[in-house]
């Protein structure tokens, strides 16, 4: 493969930090290159530097953008991911007076595991459709293939190893003929997560609600402090005044001056 010239490198980073706010430095060199070649290719350009230059230009079709963007996020997730804030989760459940409304934000919901996790949660300790107390779940991306991806809720089949073998045959349909090797979630479940795209740089949708329980995991890793900082800001703005934030347990907001407390590991709730 053809390595990416370091003017190229830097005029596509840069574009897709002026969207995502993601940095993305030289350590990231070949995977860049190899994302790129591929789009390339599919756009019928062989040449990396020229299909670059066609997109900085403006002389791509405006769903090339979009692609672009799509490629360069890193969406890997899976069911149960981090089990501490299921079992979080699930004793907050418990613990609720019977009829109060609970709702759930998965901030970066990447292809919809998470949000799908927490539905199964719900589904089982709330009732289907909410009979002990009535629930709501919105995954949220910046990666519109993602949320594609979330909403069709098919996938290969060891994302779903964490999944408890009760939920598996009560959510997970076992995929046949073509879509042997993996699962589909239960249509009343996909019924009841609603997935849209939604850029963490940008102020949030209007019709966001506020959350009682918000999981903003594994996406901070990828910004810089000033950045995290604004997003942080941003999410806690949509946090019931009770409610919790989730972080993955490699990611730390201390040191960044936000109005969080941590309750326990990767759990904040307001200051
Ligand atoms: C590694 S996945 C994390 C998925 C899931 N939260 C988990 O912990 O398994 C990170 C996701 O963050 C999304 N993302 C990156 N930048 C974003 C932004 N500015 N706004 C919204 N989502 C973003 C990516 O598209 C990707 O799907």
């Amino acid at each position: 493969m053809k390595p990416l010239s370091s003017k190229a490198f830097d005029a596509v980073t840069q574009l897709f930090e002026s969207v995502s706010g993601i940095k993305l430095n030289q350590s990231k060199q070949a995977l860049v290159t190899g994302r790129l070649q591929r789009l390339a290719n599919e756009a019928g350009e062989n040449d990396i530097e020229a299909y670059v230059d066609k997109l900085l230009r403006g002389g791509a079709p405006a769903q090339e953008m979009t692609r672009l963007i799509d490629r360069l996020t890193t969406n890997e997730t899976y069911f149960f991911r981090e089990p501490q804030h299921y079992n979080d989760l699930a004793d907050r459940l418990a613990d609720l007076p019977p009829g109060q409304e609970f709702k759930v934000w998965s901030a970066a919901s990447s292809s919809g595991e998470e949000a799908y996790s927490a539905a199964m949660l719900m589904s089982d300790l709330l009732g289907p459709r909410g009979e002990a107390a009535p629930w709501q779940i919105i995954g949220t991306d910046l990666s519109t293939a993602m949320v594609d991806t979330a909403r069709r809720g098919l996938y290969p089949m060891e994302r779903a190893r964490m999944v408890p073998p009760e939920y598996l045959k009560r959510f997970c349909l076992k995929g046949q003929g073509t879509q042997t090797g993996q699962v589909l979630m239960t249509r009343e479940l996909r019924a009841r997560v609603r997935f849209e795209a939604a850029n963490l740089m940008q102020p949030m949708p209007e019709w966001l609600p506020k959350f009682d329980v918000i999981f903003l995991r594994n996406v901070l890793i990828y910004f810089d402090n000033p950045a995290k900082t604004e997003i942080v800001r941003r999410v806690l703005g949509q946090l019931k005044p009770d409610g919790v934030l989730y972080t993955g347990h490699a990611e730390s907001l201390s040191n960044l001056g936000l109005p969080v407390r941590v309750l326990t590991t990767a759990v904040h709730g307001h200051a």
